[in-house]
C-alpha cells in the first residue's frame, strides 16, 4: 500500500471568496492543505491561500474557468502535479443567474450545467482516476483511502419555485449525479452533497430584508457560513456516509417559498 507522504489536500472550487472561502478555512484549520481555485476574483484567492497556510502550511491558487471542458480536465492534474496529490474535493463555485421558465433559453441551460453540474462530475472523474493510480484495485482499500466528493447544493430543490430556472435544473443535475456517482465510484470516493438554506447575501437584497429572510425557517434562523463549512467538514470526516445530502438550512426546506429569496 503507498503511503500518503503528504497531509490530506483538499480541493475547493470558488473558494476565492463567500462560502467557498469559509470552507476552505474550516478545512484548513482541520490540517487539510487547500486547493484555492478561482476564476476572476484573484486578490481574493491570493488571500485566501495566505490564510489557510497560516493554519495548516500548505495551500496555492488555482486559476479555472469552469465552463470549459479542456480547462476543467487540466485542473486536478495541475493540482496533483504541485501539491503531490488529492484527497478529496469540495464543488462549491456556482453560476447564478436569473431566469424563469418564461426566459429560459438553451444557452443559460447549458451555462449553468457546465459550471454547476458538468464540472463536478468531470473533477469527480478525474479524482476517481487518482485515486485509483494511487491505490491499485488488487489492494484492500481502508476507509483512509477513500477520497470525498461533496457537491454544495441548495435547500431550493426541495422547495422548488421557478426563480433561478437554469440555476435549479443544474443543482437537480448535480442532485442526480451526487446518488448516481456515490454508486459508481465506490469504494474509492465517498460523495456527499450539502445542502444550504438562505446563507449569504446578495446585490439583490438590502441588509435588513436578508436579516429578515434568515429568520424565515421553522428553526428561527437558516444557515450560517460556519454551519455550512462545519457540515462539509463532516461530511469529509466521517467515512461511512455516502450518496445522500445532509441540508443545512435550519428547515427552510420544510417550508413553501412561492418566489426565490432575492426576489421575496
Ligand atoms: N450563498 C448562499 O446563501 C447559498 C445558498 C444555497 C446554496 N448555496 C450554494 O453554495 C455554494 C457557494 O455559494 P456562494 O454564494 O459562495 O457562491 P457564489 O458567490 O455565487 O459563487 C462562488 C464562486 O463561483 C465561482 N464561479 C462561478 N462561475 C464560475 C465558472 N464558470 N468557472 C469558475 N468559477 C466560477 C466564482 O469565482 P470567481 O469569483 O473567482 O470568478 C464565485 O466567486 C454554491 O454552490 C451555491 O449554489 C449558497
Amino acid at each position: 500500500m503507498s503511503a500518503k507522504p503528504f497531509a490530506p489536500t483538499v480541493l475547493v472550487t470558488g473558494a476565492a471568496k463567500r462560502l467557498g472561502r469559509e470552507v476552505a478555512l474550516a478545512l484548513a484549520a482541520a490540517g487539510w492543505r487547500v486547493a484555492v481555485h478561482y476564476r476572476d476574483s484573484v486578490e481574493d484567492a491570493i488571500k485566501t491561500v495566505a490564510d489557510c497556510a497560516s493554519l495548516t502550511g500548505g495551500a496555492a491558487a488555482f486559476r479555472c474557468n469552469l465552463g470549459s471542458e479542456t480547462a476543467v480536465r487540466n485542473l486536478l492534474p495541475t493540482v496533483i502535479e504541485q501539491m503531490g496529490q488529492v484527497d478529496a474535493l469540495v464543488n462549491s463555485a456556482s453560476t447564478f443567474e436569473h431566469d424563469t421558465p418564461e426566459s429560459f433559453t438553451f444557452a443559460a441551460m447549458e451555462k449553468h450545467l457546465r459550471s454547476n453540474a458538468g464540472a463536478a462530475v468531470l473533477l469527480a472523474q478525474a479524482l476517481h482516476t487518482h485515486m485509483a493510480e494511487r491505490f491499485p484495485a488488487t489492494q484492500e482499500q481502508p476507509a483512509t483511502n477513500t477520497g470525498a466528493v461533496v457537491n454544495l447544493l441548495d435547500q431550493k430543490l426541495w422547495n422548488q419555485n421557478p426563480d433561478f430556472f437554469s440555476y435549479t435544473l443544474s443543482k437537480a443535475a448535480l442532485e442526480a449525479a451526487n446518488t448516481m456517482l456515490a454508486l459508481s465510484l465506490s469504494p474509492r470516493l465517498r460523495v456527499v452533497g450539502v445542502a444550504p438554506g438562505l446563507t449569504l447575501t446578495s446585490h439583490l437584497l438590502d441588509d435588513s430584508k436578508f436579516a429578515a429572510l434568515h429568520k424565515l425557517s421553522p428553526l428561527g434562523h437558516s444557515s450560517t457560513a460556519k454551519d455550512v463549512a462545519a457540515t462539509v467538514l463532516f461530511a469529509l470526516q466521517n467515512q461511512s456516509i455516502t450518496g445522500t445530502t445532509l441540508l443545512v438550512d435550519g428547515g427552510q426546506h420544510l417550508m413553501r417559498f412561492e418566489r426565490d429569496f432575492s426576489l421575496m
